[in-house]
This record gives structure tokens, sequence and C-alpha cells, in this order.
């Protein structure tokens, strides 16, 4: 069985006023019709046999509503009761699961146009994944990143795997010529992920585990949820494992975390900009932008958010300052 795990936790607070609490970014319909949520949805169809929604509380009815959208009616939901990053979400997923299923984890706020590209690299991931390792994608980087892992490869082999490496590194890993960028997708058998997980971070495993005990009505304990260390599967699991290959994929991919991400996607697909470079998101209203340079605009029906494009990272901050109790 092939189970697509689909992770929605995440707020998107690198794209507010945009993504809201109570409408997080993978379900805006920012790119025509559908969200990213629903189009994750989609592209998996055909490639797995379940589906596996991990998303939270606050979201929980926005999932089942997308899905109805495209008519999907056949899932299952583990809902969170406290967000504890994707090493934990990744685990309950696993032991919601059968020790040999494979598991196809997508983030839900990725966009991929190239969908024959796409499903060749999955297949070729689930037979990797069928010997006993765990899969991750891996992308050509066009610039150095520094939200992004970086997988050191030869081959399928993996030599390494370094997660948000700072600025120099990224440039030293960009100029390499040996490094791709990872894609935030995996493929594995359950049972492998768990064993790497137990070795690696046995905290994590035995908290998850402790929770989804008393998991109830597909919701998770507040309580022991507590418990469970938050940390991203990448640092947990991805950078330690030598059970690790990597698909060289070649499909058009955005990570739409950020809006420098949603700037250069939106520029590439014919969003005017002016001659200084700045771009207005979410009016029609004329605007000027006089000695300013590489900005954006975005307004919403009750916050305006003005930025340079290179401070898109620092955007969670303002989102942390308003929003998240000290
Ligand atoms: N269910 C659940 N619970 N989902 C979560 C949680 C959680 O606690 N935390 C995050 N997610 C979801 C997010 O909604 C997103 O879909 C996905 O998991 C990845 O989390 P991000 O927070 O967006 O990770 P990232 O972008 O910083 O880094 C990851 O993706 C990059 C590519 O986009 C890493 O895998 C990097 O190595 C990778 O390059
Ligand atoms: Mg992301």
């Amino acid at each position: 069985r092939i189970v697509n795990v689909i992770l929605s936790g995440g707020v998107g607070s690198r794209l507010w006023p945009l993504s809201r609490k109570n409408k997080p970014k993978q379900y805006l319909n920012i790119f025509g019709n559908k969200s990213l949520f629903q189009l994750t949805a989609l592209r998996n169809k055909n490639l797995s046999n379940d589906i596996l929604i991990l998303g939270n509380i606050d979201n929980c009815l926005l999932s089942q509503t997308a899905l109805s959208e495209i008519d999907i009616d056949q899932y299952q939901q583990i809902i969170e009761a406290t967000p504890r990053n994707t090493a934990a979400a990744i685990a309950l997923a696993a032991f919601a699961a059968d020790d040999e299923d494979i598991l196809l984890i997508t983030p839900s706020d990725h966009l991929i146009e190239n969908q024959v590209e796409y499903e060749k690299s999955i297949n070729e991931a689930i037979q990797l994944a069928k010997e006993g390792y765990l899969i991750t994608f891996g992308l050509v980087p066009t610039r150095p990143e520094t939200g992004f892992g970086y997988i050191q490869v030869k081959g399928n082999d993996v030599v390494s795997f370094r997660e948000k490496p700072n600025l120099e590194t990224a440039q030293e890993f960009l100029d390499s010529g040996n490094f791709l960028w990872n894609s935030g997708m995996f493929c594995f058998k359950a049972k492998v992920f768990l064993e790497e997980l137990k070795k690696y971070q046995p905290m994590v495993f035995d908290t998850s585990k402790k929770a989804f005990e008393k998991l109830h009505d597909n919701q998770l304990p507040l309580e022991e949820s507590k418990e469970i260390p938050s940390i991203s599967v990448d640092y947990a699991v991805m950078e330690k494992t030598t059970r690790l290959k990597v698909v060289k994929s070649d499909f058009n991919w955005s990570d739409m975390g950020s809006f420098e991400s949603l700037y250069d996607y939106l520029k590439a697909n014919g969003k005017p900009i002016d001659k200084h470079g700045n771009m207005v998101i979410g009016t029609d209203i004329h605007t000027e932008f006089l000695g300013i340079k590489k900005s954006i605009l975005i307004i919403t029906s009750d916050a305006i958010l003005i930025l340079k494009k290179d401070k898109s990272q620092k955007v969670k901050d303002v989102y942390e300052q308003l929003f998240v109790d000290k």
C-alpha cells in the first residue's frame, strides 16, 4: 500500500497578512481556482491508494471542505492538539500506517508544474523505498537559499544532508555543484522511518508513540502532545541517517513559503513589476513607488505589509510579535 501523507500543520507565518491563522496559505486560492492543498491532493491521487492528512485543530475543517470541493471523500485525518513539527507529524503518520506501507510524505504548500516528471520521480522513489531506504527528492539549486536543506549527492547516494545552512555555506554548496536542494517531500516504508527515528531521536519516538496511543476520534491528546520535542524531520533524521538516497528530480518546483518565492513565481508568470522591481499584491489600485526598490506591498481587507523583497524570511518575526503569546 502506498499512502500519501499530507502535512498541513504550518500556519504560513512568513506569508502574513495573506496567510492567516483561520486560513493558512495552503488553503488560499492564490494560483487560480484551486488551493495549494487541493493541488497537492490531486497531484498524488493516482500515485497512492490512500490519503492521510496531518493537520491541527484549527484547520481540520478547512481540509475537509477543500477535499470535498475536489470530490475526494476517502481519506484519514489525524488532528494535532498542538503543532510539534515534522519529525513528530511523520512519526504519527507512521504509527497510523502498517509497517510495510510506503509513505509518500508531501508538504501542502508546494507548487509543482510538471506532472509527468513528477510521477517519474515518485515511481523511482517508491522502488528505492521498497528496498528499505529513506528517499529524498533533490532539485538543482538556483540561489543560495538559507531556508532549505541541501543534499550532497553522488548518483542516488547521499554523501551528506545539511538543513538550513547560513548564507556563506549555502553559497559554497551552490558553487561546488555537488549539492541539490531538498524538496521537503520524502518516501519510505513506515517501519524504516520509525527505526531511524528511534535510533536518532528516541524522545520524539517515545513521546509521539504515547500521544498516538491516546488518539481518540482522530484527535491527539493535548497533555501528551506537549511532551513531544518540536524538531523538524530534517534535523531529527535526515541529517543523521545512513539509509538516505536521493532521486534527482526535474519537475518545476516552488516552495511558496515566503514572499520572495511568491514574487519570483508571479513575476515569471506575467505579474507586472515596476521599473525598480516593486510588486503590488492584493489590489488593482494604481500604486507608485518613489525611492523604493525591490519591495513588495501586500494589501488585504484588514492589514497591509510593505517589505523589502530580501527581508521575506523576517515576516515570521512580525507575525510572532503580533500573534504569539510571549
Ligand atoms: N501536521 C503538521 N504538523 N505539519 C507541519 C508541522 C506540524 O507540526 N510543522 C510543519 N508542518 C508542515 C508545513 O505545513 C509544511 O507543509 C511542511 O510540514 C514543511 O514544513 P515547513 O515549516 O514549511 O518546512 P521548511 O520549508 O522550513 O523546510 C522543509 O522544506 C524545505 C523545502 O520547502 C525542509 O524539509 C527543507 O529541507 C526543505 O528544503
Ligand atoms: Mg516550507
